[in-house]
């Protein structure tokens, strides 16, 4: 049985922001801070504080997070040669999050970051961390996880462990007003897609169905409504995220996230985006959703695009069908164990062709 572990603690409303001193204060003696902050960030005023000895690692989220980029942070900090942070904070998006979660385990466990690609692989605490969400969907301000692909392998797997778990959130509607509206349609579906894919699977329990069923509730309250933007809005998918989050920990993702994590390891396709093309060509497992999804999308004017696998080779169908079939975790939970047989080579391609 799930022994379930969550955020230890958090801060919620507009201006929460401002805390993060406070936190802070007690977390400076003899030591210094390390923020992880996305490079959306580098010319913008975040407002926060930064004292002397603090260090600041810009985060490039162009592309996703890789286990040599969670290395290569890790040797950073050993070349500061200040010894190991007293707390990292991360300010950003799931990218920049998960970059946190990561080097925070990799500090004090040491080795690769692949070397805990998979399952409760991490045996020590990792460094004090603080989560501070710029845009919302991902869950990663939540999740037990942190995504990240070994180019070498292609493998896209997190560092899944009760360690990764954040110590402190601060939840601040206010940060995510300046994002593009397609990006926060597609970072909200992420949300959506983690909780119809858990509710949809085998492996259920009674708390994370219910940290879905409301997350869903409020993104269709976001997106069936006029100004998915609103301060309002906002306020709620940020709930939404972190209940969704909460709700993976206890569950597993189905069809859609092999797929897109597919998308993402051969063409690169970012992971919330990913999921909203990957949807186009779920009607078969997800009907009901897959209806939706369409609806709200178009209530929100936001086109996903189309046509990305036209043109592409055998070759590249039998590496999608490699790095998507490899997540038997999920797709078990949403076919069954013999899911080989529903998603062979042909039907697979079917799939990606569709979008
Ligand atoms: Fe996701």
């Amino acid at each position: 049985m799930n022994n379930s572990k969550n955020v230890g603690n958090y801060i919620f409303g507009k201006g929460a922001i401002k805390e993060l001193p406070k936190l802070l204060e007690a977390k400076r003696e003899n030591g210094y801070i390390l923020y992880f902050i996305d490079h959306y960030f580098q010319n913008r005023d975040l407002e926060i504080e930064l004292k002397d000895g603090d260090e600041v690692f810009y985060v490039d989220t162009t592309d996703e997070p890789k286990t040599e980029d969670i290395d290569r942070f890790r040797d950073r900090v050993l070349e500061l040669q200040k010894g190991i942070p007293n707390a990292i904070v991360s300010i950003g998006g799931g990218a920049t999050l998960d970059t946190g979660k990561a080097v925070s385990n990799l500090l004090t466990n040491g080795g690769k970051a692949e070397d805990y690609q998979g399952w409760d692989l991490v045996k020590l605490a990792g460094v004090y961390k603080i989560g501070v969400p710029t845009v919302s969907g991902t869950g990663a301000e939540a999740s037990r996880t942190c995504v990240m692909t070994n180019s070498k392998s292609g493998l896209k797997l997190g560092m899944n462990s009760d360690f990764t778990i954040y110590d402190q959130l601060i939840l601040d509607p206010s940060l995510t007003k300046s994002v593009p509206k397609e990006q926060y349609f597609y970072t909200g579906m992420d949300t959506y897609i983690h909780c119809i894919e858990s509710l949809n699977g085998r492996y259920r329990n009674a708390i994370g169905d219910a940290y879905s069923q409301q997350a869903i509730e409020l993104v269709r309250e976001v997106f069936h409504s006029e100004d998915m933007m609103s301060d309002e809005n906002r306020e709620k998918m940020m709930v939404a995220s972190y209940l969704g989050g909460c709700a993976i920990a206890n569950s597993f993702v189905g069809v859609v996230h092999p797929f897109s994590a597919g998308l993402s390891v051969v063409l690169g396709t970012h992971h919330c985006i990913g999921n909203c093309i990957t949807m186009n060509a779920m009607e078969e497992f997800y009907p009901k959703e897959y209806l939706e999804f369409l609806e709200m999308a178009e209530k929100q004017g936001i086109e996903v695009p189309k046509g990305i696998t036209k043109d592409l080779d055998d070759e590249v169908y039998q590496k999608l069908y490699n790095s998507t079939v490899i997540h038997s975790k999920p797709l078990s939970n949403a076919l069954g164990d013999d899911f080989e047989q529903i998603l062979d080579f042909k039907k697979v391609k079917e799939i990606f062709q569709k979008m």
